[in-house]
């Protein structure tokens, strides 16, 4: 083959190029505008072995090394999405992308990193992670893990320990929904938030009252309600709302951070505003289809197109969407996921009798960095470093690999992506490199574009085409007590503080 590329397609499992990556370990960007977090600059990016070297204008080097010229386009941080289910087994299948093919389509879409959900083995954190080494052997991107919490005794609080001090893992998600499965109680989320304060790992909620969808569910059926429009109706924006509140304050009366995944209703949003202008140290992630999507796909008259937007918590009517865009532009929310979780058209159709058996999940690890960019930079509403920080920065400091991700300085992993704001992007499943038939963004014409993306400076992704290995994506440790852990120590003196001294009682003498 003369290009050095190979377009790996959809069923890739190996490069075809045989070309060997030796010579792109030494690696100039020059010209572009490198944007971080906090600013942005003219500057070249030198890269060496993986590891960004300098950043500077004007940087000469000999030969050797491959030159990509980023002149008018953003030099920025590779996303890292905080959010993702790759090689998931969910509700009687198993996902479509696995942590190859997932991985594929987000380097593809300019995301370098992931951090997904492992999920325990009746109950057993240490035989969970076990399963999700062996998953993510075939990975071609860095990754990290969560850790589900689904049952509560000692051998699991122990485990966690295990997982914290030894695996680096330092988060932990309750499910507060799917009743039967998942769902975990109010006692549990109060020993697992304890649990996870003492270790300086940080408490995640999948905030859905899940007693109350469940009689949604029953309400929808005996309506008659059998289809796709079941999973909107069933579990509306106050069952969200509830449940962020509850876990809220059951975190704030623990005194520990909390992060609630996949905010998707104004009720959930309002509940983490008034949480944090109250002090408490509570992070809401908004995902792309909530941002983006509404509920109307689900009235279809086509059950696919219906069954694709079939996910939990529900995508919401017009208007919540919007909502939680402003709320991302004033801080309110501050990193954005995608929880990415994909079947394809015969999975989905597992429900076609019945919506509660449709598998609950939609792509968007490949789109989260071109929709944010369309929705949010095209449209004004946030500055391009704005960009950098809820779709990369924020993630790694909350999750505590900052500046090793999510900065473009030197000494930081050379996860770089190179966007060109006056190209433009169109997404359809005919393109997309999910292995998944359908795409719940198809259509979907944007501005901007990424045109290059480098993984552990190697650059995977030029023209349109991918060049990626299995093996090649490392496993990221991440350490505890995150700058979310800063200030809990001294609330909770002051609240010791504030008890006073036991009252003194006598006892009445005869
Ligand atoms: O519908 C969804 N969200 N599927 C993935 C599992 C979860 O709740 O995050
Ligand atoms: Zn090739
Ligand atoms: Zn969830
Ligand atoms: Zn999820």
């Amino acid at each position: 083959e003369s290009s050095q590329f190979c377009d790996a397609g959809i069923g890739y499992g190996e490069s075809t190029c045989g070309v060997s990556s030796s010579s792109s370990t030494k690696l100039l960007i020059k010209g572009g505008t490198v944007v971080n977090a906090h600013e942005m600059e003219v500057a070249d990016v030198y890269v060496e072995d993986g590891i960004i070297v300098a950043v500077r204008p004007n940087i000469k080097v000999g030969d050797d090394v491959t030159v990509l010229d980023a002149t008018g386009k953003f030099v920025m941080p590779g996303g890292i999405d905080p959010h993702t289910h790759l090689d998931f087994e969910f509700m009687g299948t198993q996902t479509i992308d696995d942590f190859f093919s997932g991985q594929a389509a987000a380097l593809a879409g300019g995301t370098t990193m992931h951090i997904d959900f492992a999920i325990p083995v009746n109950g057993s954190l240490l035989s969970g992670l076990e399963a999700y080494e062996k998953k993510s052997k075939k990975s071609c991107m860095d990754y990290g893990f969560h850790m589900a919490i689904t049952k509560w005794d000692e051998v699991v609080s122990k485990e966690m320990e295990i997982m914290v001090n030894e695996k680096g893992i330092n988060s932990f998600k309750f499910f507060m929904h799917y009743k039967g499965s998942l769902m975990i109680n109010d006692e549990l989320l109060l020993q697992g938030f304890k649990k996870c304060k003492s270790l300086g790992a940080l408490a995640m909620v999948h905030a859905e009252n899940g007693d109350a969808a469940y009689e949604g569910q029953r309400r929808m059926i005996e309506l008659g309600i059998t289809g796709p429009e079941g999973n909107a109706l069933s579990s509306p924006p106050v069952l969200e709302g509830e449940a962020t509140a509850r876990a809220i304050k059951l975190a704030g009366f623990v005194n520990t951070p909390l992060y609630v995944v996949h905010v998707m209703s104004i009720d959930a949003m309002e509940e983490i505003s008034r949480a944090r202008k109250s002090g408490l140290k509570v992070i809401g992630e908004p995902v792309v289809s909530g941002l983006v999507l509404n509920d109307s796909w689900l009235w279809d008259p086509d059950f696919i197109t219906a069954a694709k937007y079939v996910m939990s918590p529900p995508i919401r009517a017009a208007g919540h969407g919007k909502a939680l865009q402003a709320a991302l532009s004033m801080g309110t929310l501050q990193l954005v996921g995608t929880d990415h979780c994909t079947f394809n058209s015969t999975q989905k159709a597992l429900g076609i009798d019945d919506f509660q058996k449709i598998p609950n999940g939609v792509n968007g690890i490949e789109e989260r960095m071109h929709l944010v960019w369309d929705t949010m930079v095209e449209s004004g509403q946030i500055s391009v470093t704005d960009y950098v920080r809820v779709t990369s920065t924020e993630c790694a400091r909350i999750f505590n690999i900052y500046p090793r991700k999510g900065a473009i300085r030197a000494g930081s992993d050379a996860d770089i992506i190179i966007l060109n704001p006056n190209s433009s992007f169109e997404i359809s499943a005919k393109s997309h490199h999910s292995r998944s038939d359908t795409n719940v963004y198809e259509g979907w014409r944007g501005k901007g574009k990424v045109e290059v993306t480098i993984s552990g400076g190697r650059v995977v992704w030029l023209n349109d085409e991918l060049k990626v290995f299995p093996g090649s994506g490392k496993y990221v440790e991440m350490r505890p007590f995150s700058y979310l852990f800063n200030g809990i120590g001294k609330a909770d003196a002051k609240y010791l503080s504030s008890l006073k001294a036991p009252v003194k009682r006598f006892r009445a003498t005869t």
